[in-house]
């Protein structure tokens, strides 16, 4: 993919960008001109994203992260800072991924669902705000789902979860205003992952037999893919989406139309 440039200029950590839809929105923004940190908890995946950007000519660094961890997000915002100057953009991406039946939940499955996915985000915007404050703006894009506003047999910690993502971005959206701060939210439906491999693994499903049911939820009768999740993350990111705020863009092929 040649380099364009809707964010040409621009500075943006993605968050578990090592694998996945992070992996391909951090390597779409680079294509779009951005400096990416790759952020991960994951070195060797991060770094595999950060080859990928180089090898197509983009700028990105690896630093690893864990998004529960409040001092190792600091240390990523100076090492980005340090690398490509002040932060212009977040994308909250990185994910715990625990379904289950409410019986079956452990206390400490559920800190773990929260901490990652809503309390992770959470720390990682408070990170970013003096730089994005400093520079009079910026952009948040918090990857939720359609599992934040529909209901999915036995996945109820995790779609409470991303219920709250909706939230905290709502919320955010309305408080960071003033800093001319927009923070907004991409909610796919079913993308072919590696998190969505093991939860099939973990079903003991069959997975080409899983991704062609998965699929048909879809008007489109397939899974989305990666790059499309990324599409929708970009225009968030970017000046384009200059009038949006605390808004949610819906990718799943129409599966949660009805
Ligand atoms: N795959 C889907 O069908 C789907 C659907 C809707 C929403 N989503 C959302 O998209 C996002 C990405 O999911 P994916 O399918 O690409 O997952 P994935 O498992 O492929 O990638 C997730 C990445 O997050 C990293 N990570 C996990 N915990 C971390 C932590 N504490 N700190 C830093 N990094 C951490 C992992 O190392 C991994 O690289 C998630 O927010 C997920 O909830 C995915």
């Amino acid at each position: 993919m040649g380099l364009a440039n809707s964010l040409d200029g621009k500075t943006a950590i993605v968050t578990g960008s090592g694998n996945g839809i992070g992996r391909a929105i951090a390597m779409r923004f680079a294509a779009e001109g951005a400096r990416v940190t790759v952020a991960d908890i994951e070195e060797d995946a991060g770094q595999e994203t950060v080859d990928r950007i180089t090898a197509d000519g983009g700028t990105a660094i690896f630093v690893r992260t864990d998004t529960t961890d409040s001092d190792a997000i600091k240390a990523t915002v100076s090492a980005t800072i340090a690398a490509h100057g002040e932060i212009d953009v977040l994308v909250n991406n990185a994910a715990a991924f625990v379904f289950g039946k409410v019986e079956d939940v452990t206390q400490d499955d559920w800190a773990k669902v929260f901490g990652v996915n809503v309390i992770g985000y959470a720390n990682c915007v408070r990170e970013v705000l003096p730089s994005m404050r400093k520079q009079n703006g910026g952009a948040i894009v918090n990857i939720a789902s359609v599992s934040s506003f529909i209901a999915q047999p036995e996945f109820i910690p995790y779609n409470a979860s991303k219920g709250a993502v909706a939230q905290l971005t709502r919320c955010l959206a309305m408080d960071l205003s003033v800093d001319n701060i927009r923070v907004n939210a991409v909610c796919p439906g079913s993308i072919r992952t590696r998190a969505t491999d093991r939860h099939i693994a973990e079903l003991g499903l069959d997975p080409e037999e899983s991704y062609e049911e998965f699929g048909q939820d879809s008007l489109m009768k397939r899974m989305g893919k990666p790059s499309e999740i990324a599409s929708g993350a970009l225009f968030l990111a970017s000046d384009e989406a200059s009038f949006m705020t605390g808004a949610q863009i819906v990718i799943d092929g129409g599966a949660t139309i009805d």
